[in-house]
């Protein structure tokens, strides 16, 4: 068995990196959705489509575990999927398959809080408040799944949400760096204005900005501590495969990278952030 990871495009690669530093032994198999990115812009019901058919492809590729890699189609479409669709799917295939997503583990590392944890509503005034800033599509800010997760858990945290509509399409394409930048900055520009000054903390709330941290790092002001959703999501990933027997990531070492899109080389953006090249083959 091997562990899938999917994203609508090059993005998951960031969480995917994580994992397998994580993982040297296990399995992966990694599928973009290049032919329907970004999702970003899409309808829910859009994304709930895409994002099921992506777990497919990849339980037909030998996958027993599938992490989605993409904040939009954790946000958007995960719930739906794990209530209506994968019980009958699970009983349907005989074997035990699963779907996890990013955020449980973001908002773990955000809070500093486990998932079950639910603070208890106490009237007294927060004295300092934490202002957390999240960079995300704009399909994941319309969910408000940060502000309504951290909230129940923290009262002294207020999250400001921005969503960067043309972000990921961007980085997608491997457009100049000075477009990046200029975007980046734009987006940093604007929720420092909305929030009266920069945010204390940042989530980049999108995996395909993980690959672009280093714009995110130059346009905050010096040291704002970026949460690190790859490397918090692969730590959850590890604790749970731990728990979890069933869903045996394999011992080979074995890597896949399946496209919907163009088959081949990937952008060099991805070169420079993986450190190698990589070449896909059509899902
Ligand atoms: N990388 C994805 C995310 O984390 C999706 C970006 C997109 O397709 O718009 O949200």
């Amino acid at each position: 068995m091997a562990i899938g990871v999917f994203d609508s495009g090059i993005g998951g690669l960031s969480v995917h990196h994580a994992l397998v530093g994580r993982l040297p032994d296990a399995d992966f198999v990694y599928l973009a959705d290049q032919a329907n990115t970004p999702y970003g812009g899409r309808t829910g019901e859009e994304i709930v489509d895409l994002t099921r058919a992506g777990c497919e492809r990849l339980f037909d590729a030998g996958c027993s575990l599938v992490i989605l890699a993409c904040n939009t189609a954790a946000a958007v479409a995960l719930r739906r999927l794990q209530q209506t669709w994968l019980p009958g799917y699970r009983r349907a295939l005989g074997r035990p398959v699963n779907v996890l997503g990013i955020i449980v583990p973001t908002i773990e590392a955000a809070t500093g809080l486990p998932w079950e944890h639910e603070a208890e509503r106490r009237g007294d005034k927060v004295e300092q408040l934490d202002v957390l800033g999240i960079f995300s599509t704009p399909a994941t800010t319309r969910s408000r799944v940060y502000e309504i997760e951290i909230d129940k858990r923290r009262q002294d945290v207020a999250v400001f949400s921005e969503p960067c509509p043309d972000l990921a399409r961007l980085i997608e394409q491997d457009a100049p760096e000075a477009e990046l930048r200029a975007a980046v900055e734009g987006h940093v520009a604007a929720l420092s204005r909305r929030i009266g000054r920069p945010p204390d903390r940042a989530i980049l709330g999108c995996t395909h900005y993980e690959i672009t941290a280093a714009l995110f790092r130059d346009a905050l002001p010096p040291g704002t501590p970026l949460i690190h959703q790859p490397l918090a999501t692969a730590e959850a990933i590890e604790v749970y495969l731990a728990r979890h027997p069933e869903f045996e990531p394999g011992t080979r070492g074995g890597r896949r990278f399946l496209t919907t899109g163009r088959p081949g080389a990937q952008n060099g953006l991805v070169s420079r952030f993986w450190g190698e090249p990589l070449t896909f083959d059509p899902a």
